[in-house]
């Protein structure tokens, strides 16, 4: 565990009814106040949303046509998975989607972030498209909107389809970043007469490092730093690719961005110098996507640091990495870098105590404050107008009580304090838009297989019953007020 810690630090450089349930969540809350506060907590208009992610929830990882990802390959492996489960149930999404459609409504959500799993719609990854596969996105997102929820879509959380690894080397060859442009354009052409707002791929920041450097996220691979950084470049044309795609074949007005787990810097302490190295930190140790993407160039500093391993890279390449996108989605949950000013690069990043606070993963340190910088300095660094928390969350233990009940005070505390940090960005003025917790629901947690628990609602995986926390009725009293609350 502790070396999933380092690595993921490492990562960073470089069958109930709705109804039922609902009255489980009316037990232990309550009534939210009435809304909305005035000048004292979100701006009006912010998105409230939860997410999930296709190859996490849905299951049904053969039906209708779906062909095989990369993550069902890999989930094969032994010891790959912490408790030996697999992604082929999940949380049976697939067939209970109007099901948790009611979950979201009954949060008072009015966005959910899904992905398209790619494999449903091209089981090839590219050729013949799978009807049978687009179908359930057209289903989801129809229920979505019958229930007054905004679908945001992502093109891509992790579930290559086995195909292109097999054919390409997956993420190896730009002829994956093509075809991911196809896929792009098919789901554009086909779901943006309903869906308005696009998330291109989830955390190149994890996938590249974890799926092709260490070998722990599927496809399981171990190779040089080099070709890490080279696959890194590859994920970023393949956002860029994504959103000439969706402006091409989308509606007009359609919305495109990332959603990137940012390495995420803060100032140790609260200094003029310090919160300008915390600046220099966030461009610099973000350089090999999100800032390449934001301004069209690798900085020097990145590229002087990875000498012979650095990515090979046209000028045509980066125009199109750096295609113009509506808004920044970033991922935030756990402080990666407290620095100080330095004469030497701008800034140091500081070692972090072995006692430094955790919720119930090693890698999830509490750092509240994290969500209140890392938007402040990404508005100024790179210009952007919008910004949103594609995911922020956190796992707990979550126990469930002889009365049957989930109290989550844990989660709680995280999630007040984060958001706490929020509002007082957004009341600065950052232009926070919106924010989506991770997650909805309990679901298949990669490595961790079904060990660790994000949800908002608790997933007995034997029965499939949801069952919400205490946190869903704190996260309704939040929607509700539209403030953070003490
Ligand atoms: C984010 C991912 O990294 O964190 C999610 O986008 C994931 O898909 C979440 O579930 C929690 O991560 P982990 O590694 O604890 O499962």
């Amino acid at each position: 565990m502790t070396d999933k810690v380092s690595r993921r630090q490492l990562a960073k450089i470089a069958g109930v009814s709705a109804a039922a349930m609902t009255g489980a969540l009316d037990a232990v809350e309550a009534k939210p106040a009435a809304l909305p506060r005035n000048g004292n907590g979100f701006p009006a208009g912010f998105v409230w949303g939860t997410a999930t992610s296709s190859y996490q929830v849905e299951g049904a990882v053969k039906e209708d046509g779906r062909g095989a990802s990369i993550w069902d390959k890999f989930v094969r492996i032994p010891g790959k998975i912490e408790d030996g489960t697999t992604g082929d149930r999940a949380n049976e999404h697939y067939h209970r989607y109007k099901e948790d459609i009611a979950l979201i409504k009954e949060l008072g959500c009015k966005a959910y972030r899904f992905s398209v799993a790619w494999p449903r719609v091209f089981p090839d990854g590219d050729g013949k498209p799978n009807p049978k596969g687009l179908d359930f996105y057209n289903r989801l997102v129809d229920e979505l909107l019958k229930n007054g929820i905004e679908p945001w879509l992502t093109l891509y959380h992790w579930d290559l389809p086995q195909s292109l690894e097999d054919r390409f080397g997956g993420w190896r060859s730009t002829e994956t970043c093509k075809i991911f442009g196809d896929y792009a354009a098919y789901v554009a052409e086909h779901l943006t007469d309903r869906v308005k707002n696009v998330f291109t791929l989830n955390e190149s920041g994890r996938f590249v490092y974890f799926g092709y450097g260490i070998g722990i996220d599927a496809p399981g691979l171990t190779l040089p730093q080099a070709d890490v950084n080279q696959i890194r470049h590859n994920s970023a044309l393949a956002h860029g690719l994504a959103v000439q795609a969706v402006r091409a074949h989308g509606r007009r007005g359609t919305k495109v961005g990332p959603a990137e787990n940012i390495d995420a810097c803060a100032p140790a302490i609260d200094t003029p110098e310090n919160v300008r190295a915390a600046e220099i930190a966030l461009r610099e140790m973000n350089a090999g996507y999100l800032n390449v993407i934001m301004t069209g160039r690798y900085t020097d500093a990145f590229l002087k640091y990875a000498g012979p391993n650095a990515p090979k890279f046209t000028d045509a390449e980066l125009k199109i990495i750096s295609s113009p996108v509506d808004f920044l989605g970033l991922n935030i949950y756990a402080p990666q870098n407290y620095v100080v000013a330095s004469d030497q690069g701008g800034f140091m990043p500081l070692p972090i105590p072995k006692s430094f606070p955790r919720m119930n993963s090693d890698w999830l340190r509490v750092g509240p404050e994290t969500i209140y910088w890392v938007p402040k300095l990404a508005a100024k660094i790179w210009k952007t107008d919008a910004i949103y928390i594609s995911e922020n969350g956190a796992s707990g233990d979550d126990v469930v009580r002889p009365d049957g009940k989930i109290y989550d005070t844990d989660r709680i505390m995280y999630l007040r304090n984060y958001l706490a940090q929020l509002q007082r960005a957004t009341t600065e003025g950052v232009p926070v838009r919106g924010y989506f917790l991770w997650s909805l629901m309990d679901n298949f947690e990669w490595v961790y297989g079904l060990n660790k628990r994000f949800g908002l609602y608790h997933v007995n995986f034997d029965t499939q019953v949801r069952t919400p926390k205490l946190s869903a009725s704190f996260y309704r009293n939040v929607i509700a007020t539209n403030a953070a609350g003490a």
